[in-house]
């Protein structure tokens, strides 16, 4: 399996990457399904909605702060770095995320297109204001404020820059995403339940126009059913026997 997976890398023209929580599980942030998920003990309706927002954004916002803080001490792992070392290599185009955790970034990614915004960064609910937490250095600072945090401009409500359920994702992101997965010959889908759309397309999208499926999850996921490839496998050590085959391949 392996072996056949790095054959259809290394034999591709145009690879994207498509990730899931899944990938960050060992760099130890909690995914949301499955067990342990972070679904199973919090219900997402009332922490991961506008209308939760609207209700009792103090909620909202400390398991949101809770999150920046746990995310904030995690590290890249193995697979995070091989996908930035196969854009380096010039054989991965693109990696497609539907994380808000900044680690592939991290990892030194460049065509990154995050299709769930990011956890560092904040915008304002009335005007355009936003910033990143993160790459402004204010990240520590704003974790232990009490109040609800306020925009400097305009005063109003400021909420975290991620896509809640049922709201649209990113128009420029979705139409990048979009693009790039028709024309990929190949997608390599790390971590995902493949269960949340319209990201699960991506995968779809590449299947239907002619492209390569390759799977790395220690469970079945919605994407299985299509994969070409499926790696049952903890994405680290995936990655790391993944690579070590290409490397001897090219
Ligand atoms: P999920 O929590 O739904 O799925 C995580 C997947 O990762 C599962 O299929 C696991 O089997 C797999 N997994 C667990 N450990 C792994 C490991 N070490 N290596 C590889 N895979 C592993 O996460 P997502 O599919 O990312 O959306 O969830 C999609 C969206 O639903 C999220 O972006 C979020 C959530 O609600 C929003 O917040 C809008």
């Amino acid at each position: 399996m392996i072996e056949e997976a790095s054959k259809l890398l290394a034999r591709s023209r145009f690879a994207i990457a498509f990730t899931g929580a899944g990938i960050s599980a060992e760099s130890g942030v909690p995914t949301f399904r499955g067990f342990n998920g972070l679904w199973k003990k919090h219900r997402p309706e009332e922490l991961a909605t506008p209308e939760a927002f609207r209700k009792d954004p103090h909620l909202v916002w400390s398991f949101y702060k809770w999150r920046m803080g746990l995310i904030m001490k995690a590290r890249p792992n193995r697979a995070h770095y091989a996908l930035a070392e196969l854009e380096e290599m010039g054989i991965l185009k693109a990696v497609i995320t539907q994380n808000v955790d900044d680690l592939h970034r991290e990892a030194g990614t460049k065509n990154l297109i995050e299709l769930h915004g990011n956890i560092f960064r904040v915008r304002c609910t009335s005007c355009g204001y936003e910033e990143n937490l993160k790459e402004n250095g204010r990240l520590e600072e704003f974790l232990v404020q009490k109040d609800l945090p306020k925009c400097p401009n305009c005063d109003s409500l400021l909420r975290p820059d991620v896509v809640w359920f049922g709201e649209p994702l990113p128009r420029k992101a979705l139409d990048e995403a979009f693009k790039l997965a028709e024309k990929a010959d190949l997608v390599l889908v790390i971590g995902t339940s493949g269960v949340v759309y319209p990201a699960a397309y991506i995968p779809q999208i590449v299947r239907e126009t002619g492209g390569k499926v390759i799977e790395v999850n220690p469970e079945e996921s919605g994407i299985t059913p299509i994969a070409d490839v499926f790696l049952r496998c903890p994405a680290g050590e995936a990655m790391e026997k993944l690579m070590k085959r290409i490397k001897g391949l090219i």
